[in-house]
């Protein structure tokens, strides 16, 4: 009787002791929501699906939003935090490299109003972006990659780090070489991590002056009040295609922004831009494994943040 009662006390130790390591260590799985919402790789699908189909560049936007919120504080959807003004809380949407130029917040809303509506409380914002950016990449002709899930969402956001983290259109290599080495990641990972730039568009005002690229923009000197507004591809070739021909203009000097066309500036780097511009598949698997070490950058685990409900403000 005696060794009984021990044994068991005994488990509810061991048991209590593995629970809150695992909180307090959790790791990401790539079966993570198997049990909790089995429907959620559908909803996924459908509503990526139901947003590339009002407009292809959408897939584009959602893989900068990603791209924007792991170099911020890690993969933990920070960028989705709205200011509160009444709490003097402030976010990252209004950042300089966010601020009306960050598209497919409500995308993100909408695909976590349909997840919530399947099981509430559940996957966090966080898993929603990284899902729904590889969703995108494979709708518009990408790789896929594995995806580990179980991130969980910020209480935090920070608009300072957002200015001084995240490389700006006009960064020379070795400023771009230093914003990804910051976060743990390569210059060859930046290389193919830059082949994201063969979807989606960017203001002209952004434009690599002087150069081919800027083909798309009306020439130069722009009237003051184009500078906002003119948009052209960062891949003229195939704008909504997830292709190589972004490394293809690279070579040819024809990319939109300073910082593609710097990326050639190194020899090493222009070998593997010369590389990928002849090689689509070699691109393919290297994008696919960079995106994992993006995805997996600075995330919140186990009992860390939470799992909003509403993605634009913490619980
Ligand atoms: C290497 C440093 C990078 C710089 C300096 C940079 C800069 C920019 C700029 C200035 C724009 C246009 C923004 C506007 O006109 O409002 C843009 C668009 C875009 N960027 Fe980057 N970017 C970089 C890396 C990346 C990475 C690593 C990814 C994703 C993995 C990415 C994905 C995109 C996409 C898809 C667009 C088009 C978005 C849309 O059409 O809505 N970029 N980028």
């Amino acid at each position: 009787m005696a060794s009984s009662i021990m044994s068991n006390h005994c488990f509810f130790i061991v048991a209590f002791f593995l629970l809150s390591v695992t909180a307090a260590y959790g790791q990401l799985s790539e079966n993570f929501y198997a049990g909790t919402c089995p429907a959620l790789d559908g909803i996924i699908q459908r509503e990526v699906s139901r947003a590339l189909s009002a407009e292809k560049r959408m897939g584009a936007s959602l893989l900068r939003l990603f791209f924007h919120d792991c170099f911020v504080q890690g993969c933990d959807a920070s960028i989705l935090l709205d200011d509160v003004p009444e709490t003097l809380f402030i976010g990252e949407k209004t950042a300089s490299p966010n601020v009306n130029s960050v598209r497919g917040y409500d995308v993100i809303d909408n695909i976590k109003a349909a997840v919530e509506a399947n099981c509430s409380g559940v996957v966090s914002c966080a898993d929603v972006i990284a899902l729904a950016t590889r969703q995108a990449v494979v709708q518009l002709g990408g790789p896929t990659w594995t995806l580990l899930l179980g991130r969980r969402d910020s209480t935090t956001a920070s608009k300072a780090q957002a200015e001084s983290d995240l490389p700006g259109p006009r960064f020379n290599l070795t400023g771009l070489i230093g914003a990804f080495g910051k976060k743990g990641l390569t210059p060859n990972e930046l290389v193919a991590l830059s082949g994201a730039h063969t979807i989606g568009k960017a203001r002209c005002a952004f434009a690599d002056d002087g150069q081919e690229g800027r083909a798309g923009c009306p020439p130069l000197p722009l009237p003051l009040l184009q500078l906002s507004s003119d948009m052209t591809a960062l891949d003229l070739q195939t704008p909504e295609a997830f292709d190589n021909k972004y490394y293809e203009n690279l070579v040819k000097k024809k990319g939109l922004l300073h910082s593609d066309n710097v990326l050639v500036t190194d020899s090493t780097l222009n070998s593997l831009v010369k590389k990928y511009g002849t090689k689509p598949g070699i691109f393919a698997s290297d994008f696919a494994a960079a995106m994992e070490r993006l995805s997996k950058i600075g995330v919140l685990t186990g009992g860390n943040g939470q799992i909003r409900f509403d993605c634009k403000k913490v619980n």
